[in-house]
């Protein structure tokens, strides 16, 4: 049996792409910390954004939650197996990291021929969070897993695209009224109906800005989100889908844009001779049933809207499709705000292969926690003096920085260039002698090129030390470079997070 090897790796403590009803799953054993620390690290998640368990049936189900209210029962036995997910009170069984601290999980049962027999055969609760790097848009099919974890997961199983395309809608259970906190698939007025359950809906929650029980701490990060700009296209004040696709245009002339609208749209456009003389990238889906089908097809037009290299993505709103605009509405999000800052910090040694690298990850781990509500954003990058592209990092890095949930087995050594450094905001050398080198060859970057220890420290001193290399030591001295890392880091981000004056 095929499944066989991917279910007992996947009850090891192995991670496992698999396909659900929705979207495809980044799967590990939800009861090794370690495997789910490292879902965390290989999709860059933030670590305050709390994972579904998936569970073949409800069998089990009293080992991993308490207190399971009435409705639970009615709405499993209404639409389970099936794209429902439900926050309940977890018991202590469940690892802090896959509720993220709080006191309820998420739980699912997915309706799906492959995932079904995978966790009857892993036999173990399984934590998926959707299969794509944290921001980009979710994975549809195992090409889009593949795009995203290239080799670094063992097993990808694929059984075609997904059926529905978007993602399980998320209810709370634990308040006093059922509350949907993701729309999906299945909306609150087919839970009415079906059930006779009251239960508020995601716009209810919003409109009543009720923030006394938690939301989905999932719900605040921009999501969905392809490197294109993405503009939302319909037909309004009379005008046709059409007409607003080509005065949209009109305005873009000088982008390379892609269409997501349905078909029988695209047979009426692409008549008109400004389309035909443009270069359009289209990716179309049905007339008929254009809610569904548009859902089923987002995803992957995003992808592959980018794949072609579109400046700026046209998608076609359609109101009423709560989920599939819920997610429109995300993938434009950064239309909508003001653009963000991001600001870039360079670290430098000599190989690239053990301290920068390990600094670059360490720096973007922790400002990944702490930058949320910062208006200005880091991002670390690392190259060496004296390198050659493309050198992995060196294994006790590796592995020194997996015990603090950060992969860097995907790291590629850089030679550092003039064009890095003077993109960089600041650089960060490991040395003295290493800054003075490119002091010297720079002068005219001398301000912003410092040691480490000198970005860390309060007074900028000019002593205050070097990172010693650990190259070809014994792991336990890079677990003290790890940890002297860390600790100038989180002393830099206060220094240059700090407000004059402050
Ligand atoms: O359809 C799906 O649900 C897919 C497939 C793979 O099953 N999974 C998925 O997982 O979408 P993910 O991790 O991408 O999204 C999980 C959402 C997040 O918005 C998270 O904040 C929310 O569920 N969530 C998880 N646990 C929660 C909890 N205890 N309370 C509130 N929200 C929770
Ligand atoms: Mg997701």
């Amino acid at each position: 049996m095929l499944l066989q090897a991917p279910a007992s790796a996947l009850r090891h403590g192995e991670i496992v792409a698999f396909p659900t009803e929705t979207v495809y799953g980044l799967g590990a054993n939800a009861l090794i910390e370690t495997a789910v620390q490292q879902i965390f690290a290989l999709k860059g998640r933030p670590q305050d954004n709390p994972l579904i368990v998936h569970l073949a049936d409800k069998e089990k189900l009293d080992q991993l939650v308490k207190n399971i209210p009435p409705e639970f029962y009615r709405l499993y036995e209404d639409f389970c197996p099936g794209p429902l997910t439900f926050v309940l009170e977890k018991t202590d069984l469940i690892p802090d990291q896959v509720s993220a601290g709080l006191n309820t999980v998420a739980v699912r049962f997915p309706d799906q021929k492959i995932c079904q027999l995978l966790l009857r055969l892993a036999d173990v609760p399984v934590v998926a969070p959707s299969a794509n790097i944290s921001g980009r848009p979710s994975a549809t099919r195992a090409s889009h897993v593949l795009d995203d974890f290239k080799d670094r997961i063992p097993f990808i199983i694929d059984d075609g695209a997904t059926e529905l395309g978007v993602e399980s809608t998320v209810i709370d259970l634990t308040g006093s009224m059922p509350r949907i906190l993701r729309p999906g698939v299945i909306t609150a007025d087919e839970i009415r109906a079906v059930s006779g359950i009251e239960v508020l809906s995601y716009k209810d929650g919003l409109e009543e800005g009720d923030l006394k029980r938690p939301a989905s701490p999932g719900l605040k990060y921009r999501h969905y989100a392809p490197d294109a700009r993405v503009i939302q296209v319909c037909s309004k004040d009379g005008k046709s889908l059409e007409a607003a696709v080509l005065s949209e245009l009109d305005q873009l002339s000088d982008q390379k844009a892609g269409l997501f609208i349905n078909e029988k749209s695209w047979d009426k456009l692409r008549l008109q001779t400004v389309i035909a003389e443009r270069e359009i990238i289209k990716y179309l889906f049905a007339a008929e049933n254009p809610d569904e089908a548009a859902a089923h097809e987002l995803y992957a037009a995003l992808r592959a809207l980018d794949a072609a290299g579109v400046d700026v993505i046209l998608a076609e709103a359609i109101p009423g499709a709560e989920a599939y605009m819920n997610r429109l509405d995300k993938a434009c999000a950064s239309e909508n705000m003001e653009k963000e800052e991001v600001k870039k910090i360079l670290f430098v040694c000599t190989g690239n292969t053990c301290r920068s690298p390990m600094a670059a990850a360490l720096f973007n781990s922790y400002a990944e926690e702490k930058q949320q509500a910062s208006k200005i954003k880091w991002k670390a990058l690392s190259a060496g003096l004296h390198t050659m592209d493309g050198l992995a990092a060196s294994q006790s890095a590796v592995s020194v920085l997996c015990e603090s949930g950060i992969d860097i087995s995907g790291h590629s050594s850089v030679q550092l260039t003039e064009e890095l450094l003077a993109e960089a905001d600041i650089v960060a050398t490991m040395t003295r002698s290493q800054r003075d080198i490119l002091r010297g060859f720079l002068p005219a970057l001398e301000s912003k090129i410092k040691t480490l220890s000198e970005w860390a420290d309060e007074r900028g001193r000019e002593s205050a030390g070097d990172v010693p290399d650990p190259y070809a030591q014994p792991e336990a001295v890079y677990r003290e470079t790890r940890n002297h890392l860390q600790a100038l880091i989180e002393s830099l981000w206060q220094q240059i997070n700090s407000q004059p004056g402050d």
